[in-house]
């Protein structure tokens, strides 16, 4: 698999898919910008050696064009996380988006509009992407969080370009990859978060590798409801009270948690221990936070609202690694294929 430095890039249009599925608010305002900063590193190894920069990535679910979902405030914002000016187009494939590119000068970042604003790209049209490798010489890709689907920018487009992995991407994939196969122990696991019933095949699957599998309430409830057979029912510790059927873990179950986390040397934590985005239902999360933090063990975290939730309580950067993975989190930690990283290692 090639990285960035294999590449030589100098005034050539690269074509940088990257993770700019950011959280957004009512009003449309970026909520949390983990991804965008996390995308800085790549963007700034390729302005340095003076490649044209033409960021792609989507936002959101659209169903066709819809300016709430548009990547322009995503631009506005790399401008300002950068320092210097990034450009955006309103279009992502076409004559005038080429013309665009074309316009570039080496070191110069261009934003172009969202890709999913084409179905074509869930879809993995091989012609929407050969459309897309049209504007630019080279591919690369440091978008772990959408590694996991089988879209036109993620798996076709890499076959028809010269091909990179980017800074984050390989970092993430780095840690993840040491985190399964030589972890210090006691490995502890704690899985929260609402898409249960995934998580509560995460249970499962990760306890073969754990010493301890800290379970919330509502992940607890769906292995029972789906009658999920344990192979390591004694690594498996569940909830013992909750807040509100379950919006929250209780104070005796935050105890009894904090006693595993504290002699942990190795912690991985997905999704939120309660509601997190109501204030009511923060308690839990942020008792566990604090007691991972105190461990000293080395932790990871990920999932979009715990990853939100740590980011405002200015917890982030007090964890060893926090991935820009949700679902392809997931999809890497059960031994999912990564169709995003298979097509870039051929
Ligand atoms: C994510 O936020 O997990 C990724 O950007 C993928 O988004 P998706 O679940 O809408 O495909």
């Amino acid at each position: 698999m090639k990285k960035l430095s294999d590449l030589e890039v100098e005034g050539k249009a690269v074509l940088l898919r990257g993770s700019l599925n950011v959280p957004l608010g009512k009003g449309g305002e970026i909520l949390d910008d983990f991804r965008l900063r996390s995308l800085l590193a790549t963007i700034q190894n390729l302005t340095k050696a003076k490649a044209k920069v033409v960021i792609i990535g989507h936002l959101g679910r659209p169903k066709g064009k819809d300016e709430k979902l548009s990547l322009r405030p995503v631009a506005v914002r790399l401008g300002e996380l950068l320092g210097s000016e990034v450009q955006f187009f309103g279009d992502c494939i076409g004559e005038d988006t080429e013309a665009k590119v074309q316009d570039l000068n080496p070191g110069e970042v261009l934003v172009l509009e969202n890709l999913r604003f084409y179905k074509e790209e869930k879809e993995n049209d091989p012609r929407f992407a050969a459309s897309l490798s049209r504007l630019g010489e080279i591919y690369v890709n440091d978008a772990f969080d959408v590694s996991h689907r089988s879209h036109a920018s993620v798996v076709t487009l890499p076959t028809l370009l010269p091909s990179a992995i980017g800074i984050q991407f390989e970092k993430e994939i780095e840690v993840l990859k040491k985190l399964l196969d030589n972890p210090s122990h006691p490995l502890v696991v704690i899985v929260g978060g609402s898409k249960v019933a995934t998580k509560a095949a995460l249970v499962d699957k990760i306890s073969k590798v754990a010493d301890t599998v800290l379970v919330a309430n509502l992940v607890a409830e769906s292995i029972k409801k789906d009658n999920i057979v344990l192979s390591n029912p004694e690594k498996v510790v569940t909830a013992q009270d909750a807040v509100d059927e379950g919006l929250d873990i209780g104070p005796k179950t935050i105890k009894l948690f904090s006693s595993y986390i504290e002699k942990a040397e190795t912690v991985f934590w997905s999704g939120p221990l309660g509601k997190v985005e109501q204030e009511k239902y923060q308690e839990g999360s942020r008792k566990i936070a604090e007691a991972v933090i105190a461990s000293g063990a080395y932790s990871v975290v990920g999932g979009g609202h715990l990853d939100a939730f740590l980011g405002a309580y200015g917890f982030r950067d007090k964890f060893s690694h926090t991935s820009t993975g949700g679902g392809a989190l997931m999809a890497y930690m059960t031994g999912g294929v990564l169709s995003g990283l298979e097509v870039l290692k051929k």
